[in-house]
């Protein structure tokens, strides 16, 4: 019954709506256009004057869900918002419909199992046998409802996403409180020694102890610890947990020697935590930073720009996702608070707080992060016997470097070209200035950090490629993961419903779990966020297919753009069929991944392209 409430919002939000006139309207230019370079244009002085009409029609407003990329406003950055609005209320409306279907029939399931989920095997088979057929065909990620109480599992989640793994400093050797002896018997060597022999790796939320700043939610019935996490590596290089502590009440230590029960529940509290962090840390750290891109374009790149052309075929849609996340999902006593346990307060102060890092330029291109945090070095080695995210990753990461390199190539022939290129320039300075206006100074937005100083044929390869793998870096967290994978239950969820217990020695985890109805509520909101219909429509609207179908080639007049879209789609179909093919192995183990559980995340054939809310 309570989950009426979940669907009557969503329809009370689409009548409002419905009501907005459909803009449909890709681009603010009139028919566009073959692209060109500026230097190269035969009209420069109307070229210029279209540069000035867009630089003063779009305009920055402020931020949204925290102190990020400013928001567009101003009569072209408001057909904009608009016409993402209607484009995410036609996917909005499908998955909603799939939502239900599936939500009715699993109510059935419950109602058969006596109204309740008395036991772990409840959640994994009521829960999921035969349901969500709608909303997520592909189904859970083979393994995570069946091995989830692996601590192989467990340490490869970390492996898939690695965004707040790193590795241990003498500094973090106090993330927890654990014995030699105990450090003995689980990993064989001590802290010290683990440290000392690089096989040391941690995880630390302790900053979400803060509830001035992480403020739970307003629902008050959920719970979490701003846990910290020691990881090992064994000798086979398998990265493992050696201990859990809470940083709070009791503060205690959880590690692998304690009773069955305590452990599992030590690393659900982990998952609470851990899922906060990389969730937000998805608005923080891609969203933000393709607007802010695409806005400084907006107002600077001709629509007629090549680079333009693929700014805006990735933000198809984008800006619908900050304010569908105000209406309906962070909104107080919105979703959010009603699935997980830290506030839409907090995740707008998690935003606010690291913009200037998550959502910096170029520290986060793919390798330099990882090395940053020890995951890979120089050469784009890692010390795990597998890595499946970097292999996922950076193999897709080749693709797009390759795309373009070819594009940047095609329309420039010498460094001086791109500094001969106004537009260019202006946009990188855009970028680096950050948002003006007195909006959004009243709110002291800064700009996307450390983004290159000036613009050269390999720096626009680097930048190009780098917002294009941040689309990507957004599925692995958001999109099709959760509700396949990373907030699939019993393992993952949003909040403790009983308090961090204050001793050892509980005798289930099911009390502290989602009940039936907030179970469903929970899987329902992930499944909200899947998009499976567009690997099946023509053409696709997948990854694979980013450059590809004549919406978007018809901007090109050169061959080798044409060519370098059918070598990407060609490259990115032959990783989606690799991707396909994984299963698990008569080790246990799936396939090339080496943990057991299949990660699929980033499959080019099923990932949209572009930010799909
Ligand atoms: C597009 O065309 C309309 C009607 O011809 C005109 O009013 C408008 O100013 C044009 N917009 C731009 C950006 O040139
Ligand atoms: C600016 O953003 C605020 C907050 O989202 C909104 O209320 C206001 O209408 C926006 N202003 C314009 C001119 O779009
Ligand atoms: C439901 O409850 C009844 C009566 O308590 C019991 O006989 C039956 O086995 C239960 N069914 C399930 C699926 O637990
Ligand atoms: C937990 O223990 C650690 C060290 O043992 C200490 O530094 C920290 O302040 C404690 N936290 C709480 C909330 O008790
Ligand atoms: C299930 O949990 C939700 C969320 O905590 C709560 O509002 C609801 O009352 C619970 N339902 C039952 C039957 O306990
Ligand atoms: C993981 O689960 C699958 C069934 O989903 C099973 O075949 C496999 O053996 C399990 N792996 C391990 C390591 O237990
Ligand atoms: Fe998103």
């Amino acid at each position: 019954m309570p989950r009426l409430a979940l669907m009557s919002l969503l329809l009370a939000c689409s009548t409002s709506v419905t009501a907005a006139a459909l803009h449909i309207r890709q681009s603010d230019s009139n028919g566009t256009t073959t692209v060109t370079i500026p230097q190269r244009d035969a009209d420069r002085a109307a070229r210029k004057k279209e540069v000035a009409y867009r630089h003063d029609n779009f305009l920055y407003n402020i931020s949204q869900i925290g102190n990020a990329a400013a928001f567009p406003m101003g009569k072209i950055g408001e057909e904009r918002v608009s016409a993402a609005w209607d484009q995410w209320q036609i996917d909005r409306d499908i998955i909603n419909g799939h939502i239900q279907k599936d939500v009715a029939q699993i109510r059935q399931a419950i109602v058969a199992n006596n109204g309740t989920l008395r036991t772990l095997d409840d959640y994994a088979t009521v829960l999921y046998k035969d349901q969500w057929l709608n909303a997520s065909p592909l189904k859970p990620a083979l393994g995570s409802l069946t091995n989830y109480t692996l601590d192989s599992f467990f340490g490869g989640e970390r492996l898939v996403r690695p965004y707040s793994l790193y590795k241990a400093s003498d500094k973090d050797s106090k993330l927890i409180d654990i014995s030699d002896e105990d450090a003995k018997k689980i990993a064989g060597s001590t802290v010290a020694e683990l440290l000392s022999a690089n096989r040391l790796f941690a995880v630390d939320h302790s900053y979400q102890a803060d509830q001035t700043v992480y403020v739970p939610s307003q629902f008050n019935d959920k719970y979490g610890a701003p846990v910290t996490a020691l990881f090992y590596l064994n000798d086979n290089k398998e990265l493992l947990p050696l201990g859990i502590r809470t940083n709070t009440g009791a503060n205690l230590t959880y590690t692998p020697l304690d009773g069955e029960n305590d452990w599992l529940l030590a690393k659900m509290m982990f998952n609470v935590a851990d899922q906060f962090h990389a969730q937000i840390y998805h608005l923080t750290a891609t969203h933000n930073v393709g607007e802010a891109l695409h806005e400084a374009a907006m107002r600077t790149l001709s629509d007629a720009h090549p680079i333009m052309a693929v700014l805006d075929r990735l933000n198809y849609q984008a800006y619908s996702a900050r304010p569908v996340g105000e209406a309906m999902c962070f909104n107080p006593m919105g979703h959010w608070d009603e699935n997980f346990h830290i506030s839409q307060i907090g995740c707008r102060n998690f935003v606010t707080e690291y913009w200037p890092t998550y959502g910096a330029f170029e520290p986060n291109y793919l390798q330099t992060d990882l090395h940053a945090r020890g995951l890979v070095d120089e050469a784009g080695i890692s010390p795990f016997k597998t890595f499946p995210f970097w292999d996922d990753a950076s193999e897709i990461l080749r693709v797009q470097r390759e795309f373009f390199t070819t594009f940047v190539d095609t329309y420039y022939t010498s460094d001086e070209e791109v500094t001969a290129d106004e537009e260019v320039g202006d946009w990188f300075e855009e970028v680096r200035r950050g948002p003006t206006g007195p909006e959004v100074e009243a709110q002291g937005l800064t700009p996307v950090a450390s983004f290159p100083e000036k613009a050269a044929k390999k720096v626009l390869v680097d930048v190009l490629t780098h917002n294009a793998w941040l689309q990507v870096a957004h599925h692995s967290l958001n999109a099709g993961d959760p509700v396949r994978s990373s907030l699939t239950l019993p393992f993952h969820p949003g909040g403790l419903h009983k308090p961090v217990p204050e001793a050892k020695g509980i005798e289930s985890v099911v009390p502290f779990l989602p009940n039936a109805t907030a179970s469903v509520t929970s899987i329902g909101f992930s499944a909200s966020f899947n998009r499976p219909r567009y690997r099946t429509m023509d053409p696709p609207r997948t990854l694979a297919y980013a450059y590809s179908g004549p919406e978007f080639l018809a901007h090109f007049a050169e061959k080798e753009v044409h060519d370098a879209a059918d070598k990407y789609l060609e490259d990115m179909t032959r990783l989606g069929e690799k991707n396909d093919a994984r299963k698990i192995e008569a080790d246990g183990m799936c396939t090339g991944q080496g943990i057991p559980f299949c990660w699929t995340a980033i499959n080019p054939s099923y990932i949209p392209w572009f930010f799909s809310v």
